[in-house]
């Protein structure tokens, strides 16, 4: 839990196996200091249970990794190609989303076996010669297992924040922010490169690198915060049509929203994996839908960037990840990268030339480029070393349950 905590993340590879146990080993860690209950809990359909992404991320590996190279390996429960298929159609029916908090079993135990099984399994194809896509393939499922550990953490701050008990998954000390000023970073007309270059790891839905035209822009250096959007709530702005797209306030009315998600009545607190506590003024503002975000720039006399705007910006400032982070956003300089997902007013879409991944696993990315928007940057919740600067990560506009937020572009000022 401390090591959690502090966000010390995962050695980048010093080997294929140490990687791939370091991260399996941090899975397991996020749910050391919760109860099989807690593991069990599904609190809305949108959110899975604990147990079941302990699951899903084995079966992950023993389909996708572990059958590549031995395909008739014996399964370990064949059940379970049906329980923990998440989406992937061409492999097979799976259970439905919303009625996986039903699955009281397998136990969190025999789930732990399946997870012990699978290392055992990898351990030994590691040690044997393999061939390079079978180690491609492997890290697919370490990037996989590491956006599930961020999923686990936002569905799990989801489920406590249905419990009148408040828990706190994290009992350190919180954060606090410091307060810094905001500046606009001014960023010149041009044609600019745009997607994932040079070696490394990046998904399908990052490339390929193309160009782009940007008309000048001048881009907030830092994100926006919880006592600006404070302001913007404070000032009517859940009750001006005027500020709203028309699926936004229709959301806003059928749902009554009214503040961030986890806020108090009285916007003075927030719930977070710390547990309920005063809201911290000059963090990042986040748990807030694409609508919420969109209405707060126009109110502000802004826009949201477009996700080529914010990835060329960030860039050009040389703006690099956290190392370290802690479990609630914090913000201590600019351009404070990594503590909230900034939504774009990008539809995720297919970069020009994109091609999905061959096989069952180009089901990962590309059929969802449809109905969602690209958020950039990363989170307080994003294992340090997963997320880069060219990273697309996508929700639906009314999803507000992961770390999300915004920054604020504008036209150039003359
Ligand atoms: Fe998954």
């Amino acid at each position: 839990m401390q090591q959690i905590c502090n966000g010390e993340g995962v050695s980048i590879s010093t080997g294929l196996l140490a990687r791939y146990t370091a991260v399996r080993r941090r899975t397991v860690q996020l749910v050391g200091s919760l109860s099989a209950e807690d593991c069990q809990v599904q609190s809305m359909a949108d959110a899975s249970p604990l147990k079941w992404h302990l699951a899903h991320t084995s079966w992950f590996f023993e389909t996708f990794v572990l059958s590549a190279l031995e395909p008739r390996l014996p399964r370990f429960d064949p059940q379970f190609a049906h329980l923990f298929n998440s989406y992937y159609h061409s492999v097979g029916a799976m259970h439905a989303r919303p009625q996986r908090g039903l699955l009281t079993r397998p136990g969190l135990d025999r789930v732990m076996a399946y997870r012990a099984h699978v290392d055992a399994a990898v351990a030994r194809l590691c040690s044997a010669a393999h061939p390079q896509r079978w180690a491609e393939l492997l890290e697919l499922g370490l990037q996989h297992e590491q956006q599930h550990q961020e999923l686990m953490l936002t569905d799990l701050l989801h489920a406590f924040s249905c419990n009148p008990l408040r828990p706190v998954y994290c009992s350190e000390a919180p954060p606090v922010s410091k307060e810094v000023p905001q500046r606009w970073l001014r960023v010149e007309a041009g044609l600019r490169m745009l997607g994932h270059a040079g070696e490394g790891f990046a998904f399908d839905n990052e490339m390929p690198r193309h160009r782009v035209w940007l008309d000048g822009f001048e881009i907030a250096a830092r994100p926006v915060t919880n006592a600006e959007y404070r302001a913007f709530v404070e000032a009517g702005g859940y009750r001006d049509p005027l500020l709203w797209l028309s699926d936004g306030w229709a959301q806003v009315q059928a749902l009554d929203w009214q503040r961030p998600a986890y806020w108090g009545d009285d916007n003075t607190q927030a719930f977070g994996l710390y547990g309920l506590l005063p809201l911290d003024p000059h963090a990042p503002v986040c748990h807030l839908s694409y609508y919420e975000a969109d209405a707060f720039a126009r109110w502000a006399g802004a826009a949201l960037p477009t996700e080529a705007q914010w990835e060329i910006a960030m860039v050009d400032q040389g703006g690099e990840m956290p190392t370290m982070t802690a479990l609630r956003p914090v913000c201590e300089n600019a351009p404070a990268l990594g503590q909230v997902w900034e939504w774009t007013a990008s539809a995720y879409a297919a970069y020009p030339g994109f091609r999905p991944a061959p096989g069952a696993v180009g089901e990962y990315n590309g059929k969802f480029m449809c109905g969602q928007y690209v958020l950039r940057g990363g989170s307080c919740a994003t294992p340090p070393g997963h997320a880069r600067l060219s990273y697309r990560n996508f929700f639906p506009p009314a999803a507000r349950w992961q770390f999300s937020g915004l920054r604020l572009v504008r036209e150039l000022q003359t």
